[in-house]
Order: structure tokens, then C-alpha cells, then sequence
């Protein structure tokens, strides 16, 4: 298995351009589903979860096409197998959304139950009360989830927890429904905003998206289209804390400020200079140590989840003791047992890490357990002395495109070696 090693210190300056974002790309290519002609999806991330997305799409039937310039081109006009098979699903959770799309147009659906992973156990049961909402028949049965409908019919829908997928999949069964559909509690991710544009594109109703409540008024059928996906944010975040926590100078370009508001509240916190254009950011830590930040993660707007495990690598480094409280997920602090191996200074009491930044950490050899931890791993190899072994890093390689490339692009020193640690 592929490791990273890390050498540590050196003070990033470059710049780096977003790709685009997986969880934007993921959802568009299963709304692929919907549509009775081709759909054509520019900036594609080039990353091990699309892949298996594609491989998915391939294994029901559709035929797909990766062209050059991250584009990708998917004609799901002709499902033979409206199946997805553990073997795949349990790789990547996000396989679940192509659930809400096969019920819509092929009427049956059989998805493997994705399991749980290292940060919780990760239901899916609001995905699966949605579409019974809708009409669908569900049976959880095996291990699958097996679903059968005529054509569904517009409901209201509460979903007593904000969920991101369960969102996207709801949003996209909705709109080949009879009638109107109201989702209340809806997740307001920009990537849920950029599949709805997506699936407007195709000729759906969708109104809302951004908001709590989205409403869908349901089409007979919808075509393709040609999209673009949306930058990246927390590619581009990861990449701003590695500029923070080296003290150095990094500019995200193709970017969107936006989209990134509560961590650039929290850079500025930390005493990182950020300025921002139209489609770049650019920190520039001028060579300080970082002040200690508390952070909470909670949906979109607030601070993303998907970025706490980077802010506890540069909490890790910083002056000053700061709290992080992970309120989204049950389990996402196996980073901080790994900081730990680094000489990272921190106890965990119920959800509530407690971190006393140390002046400086120690390069060990240390193992990811998911993809944002692998990322702080590799943040906080930047600042420890000595190297730093990262074993398992395919879980990097699911969710960042070239990501040493990109480092190394900022003047960092990570080289990927292959073998065991
Ligand atoms: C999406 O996962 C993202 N993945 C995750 O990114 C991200 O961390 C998460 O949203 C939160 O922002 C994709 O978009 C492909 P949720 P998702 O459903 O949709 C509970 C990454 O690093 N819940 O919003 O699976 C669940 O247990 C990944 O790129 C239910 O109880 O997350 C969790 O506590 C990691 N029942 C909370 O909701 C359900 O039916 C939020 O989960 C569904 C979810």
C-alpha cells in the first residue's frame, strides 16, 4: 500500500488551483440517472471516489465517456441492472444516490446498505423515509435496500436531521414525480445548489436549493444538458491551513470566497492576513505562529465538519488552548490519536476535543482512518520535525486530486512511497 512522506519544515508560498468538488461531482453524475439523453459534466475531479461512481454507472448499463480536460460524458438512457452491489457501495457511501434517481425513472432499485466507517455509524434511513414518502415500496432486506415504484407522487418531506445526501437523493427522485414536493430541513450546501442548478439544467423544477426548504415541481421527463462543477471548498481550505500552518504565503485560485466564509473567519481568527477576488483567496501568515482557535462543526453555513480535522493539526501548533466540538458526526476524531503520535498535546472528553498548542510536533510514523484525517496528517507532517510516515493513504487519494503534486507545487517536501510502512 502507497504511503506519504512528509519533511517538515518548510514554509509554503505558491499558488494552487481548486479542482473540482467531488461532492458536487458525485451527485450530478447520478442525476445522470434521470435523464432520457446524454448528460456532459465538465471540471470533474480526477479522484478514486468518482471513478468508483463511474464504474458503478458503467456495471447498471450506462455508457460513459471520460474525455480529456476533466470532462465526462454519461447516457444512462439504458439501465439493463438497476443495481449497485456492495462490493462497490461499501467503498464509497456516496453510491447511496443513485437510489432516489433509479426509483424515478427505472422504478426499481436495488442498493447495497453503504455501512457504516471510521467517523460513525452514517444511516441511511431519512434517504429511504423520503422515498416511501414519495410512494416508492422499500424493503431493507440482505443488506439491500430494494425499491419499487410506479411513478412517484409529490410529498411534503421533514427531515428531522440535516442531511446532505439524503437532500441531493430526495431532490433528484422529486423531480420525475406527480406534483409538487416541499422538503423542509433541507441541507443548504453549495453542492446541493449546484445539483439543482444541474438538474434545472435538465429541464426540472427545482426552487429553494440554498435554503431550508426546497421545493421540486415534478416533470414527465428531463434531458441532458452540459454542466460544470463547482470549485472544491474544502480542497481549498485544506490547502489555506497548509499555507497557515507552515506560516507561509498561499493563493487557491479558480476558488469561490463564498462558499468558504467560516473558515476564512477562522484563518482571520488564527492571525492569518486573508484577502479574496472574485475566484481566488490568499493567506499570507507572514511567517507568525498561529493563534489557538476554538471550532464547532455544524451544516452549511456554519463551520464544515469536513474541515475540523485540519483546524486540529493547526490547533495542534497554535498558541493558546482551543476546544473543538464535532456536533455532526459520532466518531470523527480518530486525527487526533494519530496528532498525538506527532507530540500533539490533547484530551477528548465526550464530543469536546481540548488541544494546548505545542511550539513544535515530531515527524513519526502515523496511519489515516479516513479522508479528512489523512489530510491533517499531512498538514501537521508539514510543521513536525524530521519526517513523517502517513501509511493507508488511499483514503487521501479518494478525495483529493494530486494532492502532493499540489503541495509540492507550494514548495513542500512529500514524496509518495509505495510498500509497506
Ligand atoms: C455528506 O455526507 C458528504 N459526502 C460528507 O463528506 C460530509 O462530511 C457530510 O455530508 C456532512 O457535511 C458527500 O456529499 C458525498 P449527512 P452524508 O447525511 O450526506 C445523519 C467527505 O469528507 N443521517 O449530511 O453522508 C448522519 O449520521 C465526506 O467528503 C441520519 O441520521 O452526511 C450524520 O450524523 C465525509 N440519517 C448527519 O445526518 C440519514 O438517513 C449528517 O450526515 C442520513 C444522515
Amino acid at each position: 500500500m502507497d504511503r506519504l512522506q512528509v519533511s517538515g519544515g518548510i514554509r509554503l508560498s505558491g499558488e494552487v488551483r481548486a479542482s473540482g468538488a467531488k461532492n458536487a461531482a458525485l451527485p450530478i453524475l447520478a442525476a445522470s440517472l434521470l435523464a432520457d439523453a446524454p448528460l456532459t459534466i465538465g471540471n470533474v475531479p480526477h479522484l478514486r471516489d468518482v471513478t468508483t461512481m463511474i464504474e458503478l454507472l458503467g456495471r447498471m448499463g450506462a455508457r460513459v465517456t471520460v474525455g480529456e480536460r476533466l470532462q465526462v460524458e454519461v447516457d444512462a438512457r439504458a439501465i439493463s441492472e438497476p443495481f449497485a452491489p456492495y462490493e462497490l457501495v461499501r467503498t464509497m457511501r456516496a453510491s447511496i444516490l443513485v437510489l432516489g434517481p433509479l426509483v424515478a425513472r427505472h422504478h426499481e432499485a436495488r442498493v447495497s446498505l453503504p455501512g457504516g466507517c471510521a467517523i460513525g455509524a452514517r444511516p441511511v434511513d431519512l434517504h429511504v423515509a423520503g422515498l416511501e414518502a414519495l410512494g416508492a415500496e422499500v424493503r431493507i432486506e440482505g443488506g439491500y435496500i430494494h425499491a419499487r415504484a410506479g411513478r412517484l407522487t409529490g410529498a411534503r418531506i421533514v427531515l428531522d436531521t440535516v442531511t446532505v445526501t439524503g437532500t441531493e437523493n430526495l431532490m433528484m427522485a422529486a423531480t420525475l414525480a406527480r406534483g409538487r414536493t416541499v422538503i423542509e430541513n433541507a441541507a443548504r450546501e453549495p453542492e446541493v445548489v449546484d445539483l439543482a442548478a444541474c438538474l434545472n439544467a435538465m429541464g426540472a423544477a427545482v426552487s429553494g436549493a440554498g435554503t431550508d426548504t426546497i421545493v421540486i415541481e415534478g416533470r414527465e421527463r428531463l434531458g441532458g444538458c452540459a454542466y460544470t462543477v463547482l470549485p472544491d471548498r474544502i480542497e481549498t481550505g485544506t490547502f489555506l491551513v497548509a499555507g497557515a500552518i507552515t506560516g507561509g504565503r498561499v493563493r487557491v485560485g479558480g476558488a469561490r470566497p463564498e462558499h468558504v466564509d467560516a473558515v476564512l473567519g477562522k484563518l482571520r481568527e488564527a492571525g492569518a492576513a486573508v484577502t479574496t477576488g472574485a475566484d481566488w483567496i490568499e493567506l499570507d501568515m507572514q511567517g507568525r505562529r498561529p493563534l489557538a482557535v476554538d471550532v464547532r462543526t455544524a451544516p452549511y453555513p456554519a463551520f464544515p465538519t469536513d474541515m475540523q480535522a485540519q483546524f486540529a493539526a493547526l490547533d495542534a501548533v497554535a498558541d493558546g488552548v482551543s476546544t473543538i466540538v464535532e456536533t455532526v458526526f459520532e466518531n470523527r476524531y480518530m486525527h487526533l490519536l494519530e496528532l498525538q503520535r506527532l507530540g500533539a498535546d490533547l484530551s477528548l472528553d465526550g464530543r469536546t476535543a481540548v488541544i494546548r498548542g505545542v511550539p513544535r510536533l515530531s515527524g513519526a510514523p502515523v496511519m489515516a482512518t479516513d479522508l479528512r484525517a489523512s489530510a491533517s496528517l499531512v498538514l501537521a507532517g508539514l510543521v513536525a520535525e524530521g519526517t513523517t510516515d502517513i501509511a493507508r493513504i488511499y483514503h487521501i487519494d479518494r478525495g483529493y486530486e494530486r494532492f502532493e503534486e499540489k503541495l509540492g507545487q507550494l514548495g513542500a517536501r512529500i514524496r509518495r512511497v509505495s510498500g509497506p510502512a
